[in-house]
């Protein structure tokens, strides 16, 4: 039973001559951490807003355990590409910022923000300004705000982009060790391969202008990875090439029936 589920989902920004996105359908089980994989301008973020409701649909539906998605909700997080936090705000104040627009008590937040950066890794942070913070630790804020709320599914735009390779595989293993700690159900977008498989249940590839989905493979990992260990995994070897055969089948070589075996039904 699908807890997320997108039904021929078009999307048009005004004065826009084309779609950003058309006819994307997907389904999102609960518990499950599904990437949406594409190139720079696929409509990846777009599809994130729609979900999030910060943009509505020009066709299709979006349903959450069934109820229509209409504007934002706490049930829906949003961890940002950038960091999108309150510069002139402290720690756990930024932490505690969806949950105060909720109108939770400022003594109650704060209790469950402290909680929410225990398990991020950032006890003690709390008087913390954001300019105080590295980059890494500005994401660990992120995601300690967006679980603050106790989201049904965790929406993450790109959040690693910005860090380097060990902070990404560092804040990636934290990520899988949350998901399944707390059970969340997360919709991830990447342009990386990588971190498509290093995360992904199941990735859905994008293909851009409009965005469609060109492809979906399922990444049967299991959930406890060690990402480095991974690297030499001969799976992961054949699913680097399968995802790189969708995205670049020019420089990567036609796609061959083997892999294409892999690929399964949108919906
Ligand atoms: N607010 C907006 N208004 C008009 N066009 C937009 C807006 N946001 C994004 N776009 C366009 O939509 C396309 C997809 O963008 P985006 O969803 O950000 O893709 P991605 O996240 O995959 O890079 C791009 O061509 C971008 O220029
Ligand atoms: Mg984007």
């Amino acid at each position: 039973m699908a807890l997320l589920q997108l039904e021929r989902i078009s999307a048009q920004y005004p004065g826009s001559p084309e779609p950003v996105l058309a006819d994307i359908s997907l389904s999102l089980g609960p518990q499950q951490l599904l990437v949406a994989l594409g190139p720079s301008g696929s409509g990846k973020t777009s599809l994130l807003n729609l979900i999030a409701g910060f943009v509505e649909p020009s066709a299709g539906r979006i349903t959450l355990d069934g109820v229509p998605v209409k504007g934002p909700s706490a049930e829906r997080g949003v961890v940002f590409q950038d960091d999108a936090l309150l510069p002139w705000q402290d720690v756990l104040a930024n932490v505690g910022f969806g949950l105060e627009l909720a109108g939770v008590p400022k003594d109650q937040r704060e209790i469950r923000a402290r909680e929410m950066l225990a398990l991020v890794d950032l006890a003690g942070f709390d008087s913390r300004r954001i300019w105080q913070l590295s980059g890494g630790q500005k994401q660990r804020v992120g995601l300690a705000r967006a679980l603050a709320a106790d989201p049904r599914v965790l929406l993450m735009d790109e959040p690693f982009g910005a860090l380097d390779a060990q902070m990404r595989l560092t804040l990636q293993t934290e990520l899988l060790r949350l998901c399944r700690k707390l059970n969340k159900t997360v919709l991830f977008v990447t342009h990386d391969v990588d971190e498509a498989i290093a995360l992904a249940d199941r990735c859905v590839v994008f293909a851009g202008r409009p965005g469609t989905i060109d492809h979906v493979l399922d990444i049967p990992l299991g959930g406890e990875r060690n990402l480095v260990q991974l690297r030499s995994d001969p799976r992961y070897v054949e699913l680097c090439a399968a995802l790189w055969k969708r995205l670049a089948p020019d420089v990567a070589g036609a796609a061959d029936p083997a892999s294409l075996a892999h690929s399964l039904e949108v919906v």
